[in-house]
């Protein structure tokens, strides 16, 4: 028995504002995106595996964000980067990866190489089921040291990344070495 709505019903002064589709996500957001991601293990067991090499699908981000599904074999990590602009998070769905990062806000611009202070640099062991949010700028490296175990990992920015920095590492000197655009990539 459905209860019929009087014409006299009152009507809110103020109806909540529903989320809007076109809203940036947040990194916040993006962090419980790639928890619900690797969390469905139909889409984690359809990546395909290779001993040789990293692996990669491209997921529907939300709320028109960047998103991806990786696998790592033993041994295989992603060198020193950054996202430039973009937001982001991820999060280890199999296996665990080790993030080293850089707990510095670094000149964007107008730099070839960069003497790290001490104290900078920072590491964590990302467990399958952990994660991390991260904001603009952030420098970081992933890596899966196992020496005998794949892991698989989900990951999502917004904006969709415009450029991700390259850089090398010598001691403390950080070093860019070349700048990747989407096009670089297809
Ligand atoms: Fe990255």
């Amino acid at each position: 028995m459905s209860a019929s709505v009087p014409a006299s019903a009152p009507v809110p002064a103020a109806l909540p504002t529903p989320a809007r589709p076109t809203a940036k996500p947040t990194s916040a957001e993006l962090l419980d995106f790639v928890r619900r991601a690797a969390a469905d293990t139909d889409l984690i067991a359809s990546l395909p595996l290779d001993a040789e090499g990293r692996t990669w699908v491209r997921l529907e981000g939300p709320q028109g964000s960047e998103a991806w599904l990786i696998g790592w074999p033993p041994g295989t990590g992603t060198g020193w980067h950054d996202h430039a602009e973009s937001v982001g998070a991820f999060t280890t769905a199999a296996g665990t990866l080790k993030e080293n990062s850089l707990a510095a806000r670094l000149p964007t611009d107008g730099w070839k190489t960069l003497e790290l202070a001490e104290s900078v640099d920072r590491e964590r062991r990302l467990a399958t089921g952990q994660g991390r949010a991260f904001g603009r700028n952030h420098v970081h490296e992933v890596l899966n040291e196992s020496t005998d175990q794949h892991a698989i990992s989900v990951h999502a920015y917004y904006p969709p990344l415009p450029q991700i920095r390259r850089y090398s590492r010598t001691g403390a000197v950080l070093r860019l070495e070349h700048v990747e655009r989407p096009e670089d990539w297809q």
